[in-house]
């Protein structure tokens, strides 16, 4: 357990997904990005069965806990996410979100999460409406719009798929965050935060560039 909040809703987060990060450099990666100001760092669990991909487990998210201060924001591709999230708790995990797809008791997740100690998010994959989060948006900390099909980074981003954020900032208010994740890059960044996303995932904007700082940065600057 770690006790870092969830920064509060009304400021823009840029919260590079290591996924395109060398995952042979996982601590100095984290350690590069910390040193852009970036708060928060998004983690996304991935199991081979909710999607055609695997990441890490509880195991590296303890490990990369000793080496960073950064807010971790769990993102869990899992199909049984009610197995994992003590674990990912007890690895550091301060955050969780987990997909509308795989639960028909998101209330249960959500109450347990917050028992736990860590904050709460439901996610919508770009075939799911946003009429399926309607009750349970409001009673998470942050909502999670997918803009590609999750599984992989480097992917296009889905510019009619991201309209959704506005319906989702209608139905949570201004005091729940709102995050947007897949191809997110500084020539899109203008028009979600328009729609009125606050909290930005980039994989592949950032670490496919040599220069993770300025690549943060480039992204900073068109939210503004
Ligand atoms: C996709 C993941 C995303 C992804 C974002 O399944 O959930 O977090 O890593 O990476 P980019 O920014 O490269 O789309
Ligand atoms: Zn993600």
């Amino acid at each position: 357990m770690s006790d870092l909040q969830l920064p509060k809703a009304g400021t823009i987060e840029i919260v590079p997904s290591i996924l395109s990060a060398d995952f042979a450099q996982l601590a100095d990666e984290l350690a590069v990005i910390e040193s852009a100001g970036v708060r928060m760092v998004h983690l996304d669990i991935m199991d081979g069965h909710f999607v055609p991909n695997i990441t890490i487990g509880p195991p590296v998210v303890a490990k990369l806990r000793q080496h960073s201060k950064l807010f971790f924001d769990c993102h869990l591709m899992i199909s049984e996410p009610d197995k994992y999230i003590g674990h990912f708790v007890e690895a550091g995990a301060n955050h969780i979100t987990f997909h509308i797809e795989v639960t028909d008791e998101p209330k249960k997740l959500i109450d347990k999460l917050h028992k736990l100690g860590c904050t709460a998010g439901i996610c919508v994959n770009p075939g799911t409406p946003v009429q399926r989060i309607e009750k349970i948006a409001p009673l998470c900390d942050m909502v999670l719009v997918m803009t590609v099909h999750p599984g992989f980074g480097a992917q296009k981003f889905m510019s009619e798929v991201a309209k959704k954020v506005i319906k989702v900032r209608k139905i949570v208010g201004p005091d729940i965050r709102v995050e947007v994740d897949g191809g997110i890059n500084p020539q899109n960044t203008p028009t979600v935060v328009s729609y009125g996303a606050d909290t930005l995932v980039a994989g592949n904007a950032i670490f496919a560039k040599t220069d993770r700082i300025a690549a943060i940065n480039a992204i900073r600057d068109a939210a503004k």
